[in-house]
């Protein structure tokens, strides 16, 4: 069963997967030509962003320090800004995989900041893929918006309340505006939902938002929702994304069934 969050969408599946929706397929010569221009604009594209990618100062740093992506430098700067993960928190990483993020707050969650041993707090991660295990963070494998998958979930966390959830979820972009703002929107309306019937009062949530039509109706969500709301940019983000994340603290209407 597909969960809906405050605003209803109904999203096909075969939309969500289609990644390639402006490619017409046409007969003959003309058919291609189409081809050949849309695969020569993506090998320039994929050799600017592999340019793009090889030099980019976060991506050295991760290597360096162990994380499996640069990804993990966006939540380090969010939670420096707002010191938002503290020791003993129970933390949930939404849309985990590859993992740079659970590697990020296990570090925090670690007395010594490291990677592998004593652990004081908990993790858990959920993620539509797989994720190789990282040292001390549950893993669940499942769409966050079936509710078997949030049943799977509510059961690990065993009626703990959660001190900070963190959703870097992101879904297959079309590149059809509405369509796309409308999947964002989803994933966070459902993390809002999980958020207020699962975070403590002073708990935080972050998510990962984009420029748009979306933009405007999520940040009037998080105000609804939460005491403070801070949208940050972290310097990780290229500038070239429209990513950005919103992040709400202190929870106004908690709906805790087991407080
Ligand atoms: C940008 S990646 C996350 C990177 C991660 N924060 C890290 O640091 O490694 C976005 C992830 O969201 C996951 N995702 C997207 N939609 C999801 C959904 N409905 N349920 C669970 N995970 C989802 C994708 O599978 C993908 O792994």
């Amino acid at each position: 069963m597909v969960r809906f969050g405050a605003v209803n969408f109904a999203l096909c599946r075969s939309e969500l997967n289609c990644r390639h929706a402006g490619i017409i397929p046409l007969a003959g010569t003309d058919a291609q030509r189409v081809e050949l221009k849309v695969k020569t604009q993506s090998k320039k594209v994929n050799k600017s962003w592999l340019n793009d990618h090889v030099n980019d100062p976060y991506v050295k740093l991760a290597q360096k320090e162990g994380y499996r992506a640069r990804a993990a430098f966006k939540l380090k700067e969010i939670d420096e800004q707002l010191g938002l993960i503290k020791p003993g928190n129970v933390v949930v990483d939404l849309g985990c995989a590859p993992g740079a993020w659970s590697q990020y707050v296990r570090r925090r969650l670690s007395p010594e900041g490291a990677a592998v041993g004593d652990l004081n707090g908990t993790i858990i991660g959920l993620d539509l893929l797989h994720m190789e295990p990282v040292e001390g963070v549950t893993f669940l494998q499942g769409d966050f918006r079936e509710a078997e998958v949030l049943a799977q979930l509510e059961e690990v966390l065993q009626g703990r309340i959660v001190d900070v959830v963190v959703s870097d979820m992101a879904p297959n972009l079309s590149g059809i505006e509405s369509t796309d703002a409308a999947r964002i929107s989803h994933l966070v309306e459902l993390a809002v939902e999980f958020a207020q019937k699962h975070l403590k009062t002073d708990g935080a949530l972050v998510v990962k938002v984009f420029h748009g039509s979306s933009y405007s109706p999520l940040t009037k969500l998080f105000k609804q929702t939460f005491q403070v709301v801070k949208p940050i940019k972290p310097k990780a983000s290229r500038d070239k994304s429209s990513e950005t994340f919103l992040v709400g603290m202190g929870v106004k209407n908690r709906q805790i069934t087991n407080p």
